[in-house]
């Protein structure tokens, strides 16, 4: 991944009662966006389809966190994950993913859909933020990329560790689990 991407520092948001898609064949080459990933991230249909999805990668997104996202849905399991993603003018937004496989006839995985809601506020701001600027810096320091990747990696399961839960039931509940005091 460059590190020169150019990023303005600019959020953009979108409304809680709607939903960005895309959808990728089964190596992550987008086949389809609907109208509102292409208004936020400032791509047009075409300059994505047929696109590895990377397009709108953000260079803060720690890379164990895909990592662990395409072992998830290669296996036909579904993931939740927050993400934040890069537009073409450099402006940025989270979101909350549920990617999920899709399968023919005789089950074999044929793509991916990823439907994409607007993230807890505070989630996004006390415990994913600071999370993923962890795991990135794990991985930065690294002059080794796979090395960094398994040192970042190891430290998702540390923390899953520490609190006793699996990845998905940490994504589920995140919110609660300081208020519970489980920290
Ligand atoms: C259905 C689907 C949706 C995806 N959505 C995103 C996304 O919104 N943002 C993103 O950065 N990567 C997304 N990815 C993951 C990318 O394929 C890729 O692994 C990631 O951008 C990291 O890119 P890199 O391996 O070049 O570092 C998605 C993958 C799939 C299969």
């Amino acid at each position: 991944m460059r590190q020169d991407i150019y990023l303005t520092g600019q959020e953009k948001f979108f409304d809680e009662n709607e939903i960005i898609v895309s959808k990728t064949n089964a190596k992550g080459h987008i086949t389809y966006a609907n109208k509102l990933f292409l208004d936020i991230s400032g791509y047009s249909e075409k300059e994505v389809l047929a696109k590895p999805h990377n397009i709108i990668r953000h260079p803060d997104m720690p890379r164990c966190i895909f990592k662990m996202l395409w072992e998830t849905i290669a296996e036909g399991k579904e993931i939740f994950a927050y993400v934040v993603n890069r537009c073409k003018n450099g402006d940025h937004y989270w979101v909350y993913a549920h990617v999920t496989p899709s399968r023919d006839m005789k089950g074999d995985i044929i793509g991916f859909h990823s439907n994409r809601r607007v993230p807890d506020r505070r989630i996004i701001e006390q415990e994913i933020i600071p999370l993923y600027q962890e795991l990135k810096k794990a991985e930065d320091l690294e002059s080794d990329r796979k090395i960094g990747l398994e040192k970042s990696g190891n430290m998702v399961s540390v923390m899953l560790a520490d609190k006793g839960l699996a990845y998905d039931e940490f994504v589920m509940t995140v919110g609660q689990q300081r208020r519970r005091g489980y920290r």
